[in-house]
């Protein structure tokens, strides 16, 4: 497939740079900053890396002065012999390290979370060369999915440790603690963790029927679009329209998808739309007016206002309605308009959080949280 470039204009730059600044100190090294922005940006690694280089912005790296590095060798000390607490040794040494850098931190302010204004954009600079290598990977794995009993659909053992595993996570090793780094780079390239899918998708077995449409704004690899639509087309016979919303070129893995539900002969047929588009344009409002979707999964934008203006958009017509990274420390504005959305619609909806953490991780990572409409209010408006 041929690859598109298109440039990224200054600002959108700019706000990736400053993002990157301002947030390494919350991931393990500063590579991992640079593949998270990168990430959601729809961009490579090494493009954030030279708008870095660029702007000549000092990072922080080992410590430079003596009392950087001795601060270094303290939480070294405090860690010894605890290798288990590598990762976290590192994130402490790098926002140790950012925190001496700042004049003026107090103990206050050495809990506060980064501000909501340090919106990711995205754009149509994506790079899919990877996933080319991993093209044929793809019908294998619907096939595997679809050759589950309904037993295994609701293990969530077996889903979460053989199933998933299988399916493969996305390229962005860094995104992902250490028990299933090793899985990244694979098959459907879930940008999601297997601890929490796994029990979400034995959730949704039971709460799918009558799904019609389902809608997934930001999809990036595709991944969770793929293995959703497959489950609603298992578990609602109602099932017809899956749409992806996404200014990023379509991943080849989602055009394998529609040739392979097109080749299969299948009587019931499931139209696949992707729209290029960000969630902001007018467009895409006509496409949400299209979807009519009853499951809507919000994982675009991850601002507070990103998340907000998607929630807004999609308005009260979905009878479930998903979000992404619920408890992820580098999306704070996404934790809280999750936790004003469950408290807006307490009355009326039912929430479920999906949000188990694994032994390396600090606690605070991805999360899938929904909520669903009573079934007393069920009906389509
Ligand atoms: C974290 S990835 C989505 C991962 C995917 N949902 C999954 O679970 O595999 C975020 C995606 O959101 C897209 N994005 C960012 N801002 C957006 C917006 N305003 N509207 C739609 N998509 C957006 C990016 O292009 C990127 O592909």
């Amino acid at each position: 497939m041929a690859r598109k470039t298109v440039k990224f204009p200054p600002e959108a730059r700019e706000r990736a740079v400053r993002w990157v600044v301002e947030n390494a100190h919350l991931y393990p090294s500063r590579r991992a900053a640079v593949g998270s922005v990168a990430a959601l940006l729809g961009c490579s690694a090494a493009t954030v890396e030279a708008w870095l280089r660029r702007a000549d912005v000092p990072l922080p790296a080992e410590g430079d002065t003596p009392a950087e590095r001795e601060a270094v060798r303290l939480l070294r000390q405090l860690v010894h012999g605890h290798a288990d607490q590598a990762v976290r040794l590192r994130r402490l040494e790098t926002w140790l390290i950012h925190l001496m850098r700042t004049t003026g931190v107090s103990l206050e302010s050495l809990r506060m979370e980064p501000s909501d204004s340090q919106k990711p954009a995205s754009s149509r600079d994506v790079d899919y060369a990877q996933i080319e290598l991993t093209r044929g990977g793809l019908v294998p794995r619907i096939e595997r999915l679809r050759a589950l009993t309904d037993a295994q659909c609701r293990d969530v053992d077996y889903l979460e440790h053989v199933v998933i595993p299988e399916l493969g996570l996305a390229e962005e090793e860094w995104s992902f603690p250490d028990e299933v780094a090793h899985l990244s780079g694979k098959g459907l390239h879930l940008l999601q963790l297997p601890c929490q899918v796994a029990p979400f998708l034995v959730w949704l077995a039971d709460h799918a029927q009558g799904i019609r449409s389902y809608l997934e704004i930001g999809v990036r690899w595709g991944g969770m679009f793929i293995l959703l639509s497959e489950w609603l087309r298992r578990f609602s016979p109602e099932f017809r329209l899956a749409t992806a919303l996404d200014p990023a070129d379509m991943s080849p893995l989602i055009a394998e998808y529609d040739r392979y539900l097109g080749s299969t002969g299948d009587q019931r047929v499931i139209e696949v739309r992707y729209v290029q588009e960000y969630s902001t344009s007018e467009a895409a409002r006509g496409a949400v007016r299209h979807a009519n979707p009853d499951l809507v999964f919000i994982d675009g934008d991850h601002s507070y206002e990103g998340v907000r203006h998607d929630y807004e958009l999609v308005g009260d017509g979905p009878r479930m309605i998903l979000f992404h990274d619920i408890v992820a420390r580098n999306w704070p504005g996404v934790g809280r308009l999750w936790q004003e959305v469950r408290e807006q619609t307490a009355g009326t909806h039912v929430a479920a959080e999906f949000a188990k953490q694994y032994k390396s991780g600090d606690g605070g990572g991805m999360g899938l949280g929904l909520v669903r409409r009573s079934d007393t209010s069920l009906s389509r408006k």
